[in-house]
């Protein structure tokens, strides 16, 4: 079966710094993948050239088999693309429902029905009437993925959904990754939290100074020398 996304020696350089040098990787239909890596290593300049907020320099980008990295973000986003950003920005004078029914106009679909399914998968059913304003930091980030989610993904890539949580609100966060995973949604998951990244992935890449240095199953990512001397400060 065709990856449902390629990316092939993909690089993207700001004023001659090299934030991504030649990265390859293909997901697979419905994998749970794992992006870490340190601060600054290029997790975010990837998913912004995987989602069209940047346009990579060189090497190709294809989702279901099709190239995609010359589109505008809006329309990988009607392809089936939805990210998370890593900082979140809602609209904040406006109700939980309501920052869920711009992105669901937006997808073309503008169902309340469909908003107030979204809010419950998210665990958010009882804040739909909320000013978004006045959310706790984990209620933020279920909003983020709920926004991320309007738009009816196939893959959805979450950038750090989990810093600064507890771990109850870790586990949180994650049941409602895998819940979306087993519903057919393929997810990549970029995270520092080792426990979280490597409970939910199938497969991780480790990326250094904009190249992956290694690649495998959680177990032997977490031992593999490299990744103990870049990430875990071996
Ligand atoms: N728009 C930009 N303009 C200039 N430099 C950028 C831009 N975006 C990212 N960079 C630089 O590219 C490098 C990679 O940044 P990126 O945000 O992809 O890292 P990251 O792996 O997501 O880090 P973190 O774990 O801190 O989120 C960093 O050195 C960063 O300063
Ligand atoms: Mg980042």
């Amino acid at each position: 079966m065709t990856p449902l996304l390629q990316v092939k020696d993909v690089s993207k350089n700001f004023g001659g710094f090299m934030a991504l040098d030649g990265v390859s990787v293909d997901i697979a239909q419905g994998e749970r993948f794992g992006l870490i890596g340190p601060n600054g290593s290029g997790k975010t300049t990837l998913i912004n050239c995987v989602s069209g907020v940047l346009a990579n320099d060189s090497g190709s980008i294809r989702f279901d088999g099709r190239e995609i990295s010359g589109l505008p973000a809006y329309q990988r986003t009607r392809r089936g693309i939805a990210r998370s950003f890593q900082i979140p920005r809602p609209f904040a004078s406006m109700s939980v429902l309501e920052n869920l029914l711009v992105p669901l106009e937006y997808a073309g679909t503008g169902k309340l029905d469909e908003a107030h399914e979204i809010l419950k998968q998210m665990g958010l059913a009882d804040k739909a009437a909320t000013q978004s304003n006045r959310l706790s930091q984990v209620e933020l980030r279920k909003l983020e993925l709920a926004r991320a989610m309007a738009a009816r993904p196939r893959l959805l890539i979450s950038d750090e959904a989990m810093a600064g949580l507890s771990s109850n609100e870790i586990s949180e966060v994650l049941e409602i990754l895998f819940k979306l995973n087993a519903a057919g949604i393929t997810i990549v998951m970029i995270e520092h939290i080792m426990q979280a990244v490597m409970k939910f992935s199938q497969r991780v890449i480790c990326l250094d100074a904009g190249r992956i240095i290694c690649e495998g199953t959680p177990a032997a990512i977490v031992a593999h020398p490299e990744v103990q001397r870049a990430y875990l400060g071996a």
